[in-house]
């Protein structure tokens, strides 16, 4: 079930106040990310947020996004399925979410999962994560 307004306007709320956290000394690009959790099992329809941590070594940085994913695993199990997420950027630039962390979120997505970030014209657009990572890499074991 795609998230309500009021959903995806607390999501923006939850990552914006995760953005705020952000350590970003170098890109000072300082992002958030909030992710509503299906409402069962132990999940609850809960909101985990994440902030970007950067690293001087400069490929160790850690995306909003994957910040989230990690802290909704450690606070509600591998079991987890994501509802939405919202990006959002205390920049006021556009910020969807980069490759690496689309692969991150299918991880524990469904067919369903939306995305909710800023484009370029600093509206909120929404795409589901199929659309966004088409044809992705699945591992495929006997
Ligand atoms: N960043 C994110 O947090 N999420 C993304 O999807 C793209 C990039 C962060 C990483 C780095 O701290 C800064 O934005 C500039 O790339």
């Amino acid at each position: 079930m795609p998230p309500t307004e009021a959903e995806v306007a607390a999501l923006r709320l939850y990552a914006t106040e995760a953005a705020r956290n952000s350590y970003s000394p170098y890109s000072h690009f300082r992002v958030g990310a909030a992710i509503l959790l299906q409402a069962d099992q132990r999940q609850d329809g809960a909101i985990v947020a994440g902030t970007n941590v950067e690293n001087a070594s400069y490929r160790l940085t850690c995306c909003a996004e994957q910040s989230a994913i990690a802290a909704a695993v450690t606070l509600y199990g591998p079991e987890i399925r994501i509802r939405a997420i919202a990006i959002v950027n205390l920049n006021g630039a556009a910020s969807m979410p980069c490759g690496a962390c689309r692969q991150t979120l299918l991880e524990f997505s469904t067919q369903e999962t939306a995305v909710f970030y800023p484009n370029a014209d600093g509206e909120t657009v929404s795409a589901t994560l199929a659309a966004l990572l088409p044809d992705a890499f699945r591992l495929a074991t006997e």
